[in-house]
């Protein structure tokens, strides 16, 4: 769908001007003849940037900023000011009520289009980016919810998803990539939420039927989460991350690269936080002691290339001052 912008200004031949300059680029326009017009205006239809002169009759550019800026589905609208006066006083006005840009009068068409367009990338970023920190907030939460029932495991979800950031950024993954390894290593232990807490904190060794139950978070966590269009890129963590690369895992005891690789570099992060944390049925270990540990295992427990990866991450920071999932 093409982008609507509107068009505030009294003078009717610089409006046209305007109109058309935005048409032949492709967008649509709505045009007003001073801030009251584009109040009402809209009332019934919302544009993606406002383009508004100052000095208008009847609502003045100044006062339809604040009329547009008060309203919270209006608040995210890019606004920038156009005007013939190029006195500081207007601008300093302008830019300290907020409005993203001011073009001065005459504009030109270059400049118009390059303002309009930056404008609404920005907006794009930011709409993005919003969106995916309040998903991020959210899972967090209820990963954070889950985490709770077990006492051995705070803060266990976050340091798996640091460390499986820190594993897959040696290998040049993407951003979008990346985004699998931060959401899938929130939600890895979602499925744990069907454990019962007599078996998340036994002191002692479980049984058979405890062991069991364990056994079934990776499937039932991934039956979880399969009903979100968003979250289906995490199955593959979710689903596989207690698998072995040996085929020696859990519970579909598959390996090798029939495991995602996603998977592989979250069993790596998975098992250094659970070794170099303090649980009742062993000591825990130092971080270099757990890092000898995890290449120890490479080729059996783990993808050796992922190991590889992992020992690259670990020589930078030694995991001890990675950013903290924000
Ligand atoms: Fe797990
Ligand atoms: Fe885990």
């Amino acid at each position: 769908m093409e982008d609507t912008i509107l068009i505030v200004e009294d003078n009717p031949t610089l409006r046209e001007g305007l109109c058309e300059i935005l048409e032949f680029e492709g967008f649509s326009t709505l045009t007003a003849g001073n801030g009251q017009e584009a109040l009402d205006v809209m009332a019934t239809q919302l544009p993606n940037l406002i383009l508004a002169d100052i000095s208008m009759p009847v609502m003045d550019g100044f006062e339809f900023f604040g009329h547009v800026r008060e309203r919270e589905d209006w608040l995210k609208i890019p606004f920038i000011f156009l005007s013939a006066r190029s006195d500081k006083p207007d601008i300093l006005k302008g830019k300290k009520l907020g409005a993203e840009d001011y073009l001065v009068k005459p504009v030109d068409h270059d400049e118009l289009i390059t303002a309009v367009r930056s404008r609404m990338e920005r907006n794009e970023q930011l709409a993005i980016v919003q969106l995916r920190d309040s998903y991020q907030s959210s899972l967090l939460m209820l990963a954070n919810a889950i985490e709770l029932r077990d006492r051995y495991t705070r803060g266990h979800v976050e340091r798996v998803t640091m460390y499986s950031l820190a594993i897959a950024e040696e290998l040049g993954w993407s951003q979008d990539r990346l985004e699998i390894i931060r959401f899938g290593g929130i939600l890895h232990d979602v499925g744990k939420i069907h454990v019962r807490e007599t078996t998340l904190r036994k002191t002692g060794p479980l049984d058979d039927k405890e062991w069991a139950e364990i056994r079934q978070h990776p499937q039932i966590g991934a039956d979880m989460i399969k009903e979100v269009a968003y979250l289906k890129p995490m199955d593959g963590i979710v689903r596989y991350h207690h698998e072995r690369f040996d085929g020696k895992g859990y519970p579909y005891g598959i390996g090798g690269s029939e495991i995602p690789i996603e998977a592989r570099i979250v069993a790596i992060a998975d098992s250094f936080d659970a070794i170099t944390s303090n649980r009742t049925y062993r000591p825990k270990l130092t971080f270099d002691e757990a890092y000898l540990e995890i290449q120890n295992c490479a080729g059996d427990r783990y993808d050796p290339e992922m190991v590889d990866a992992f020992k690259q991450a670990y020589m930078k920071t030694r995991f001890a001052q990675l950013p903290k999932l924000s």
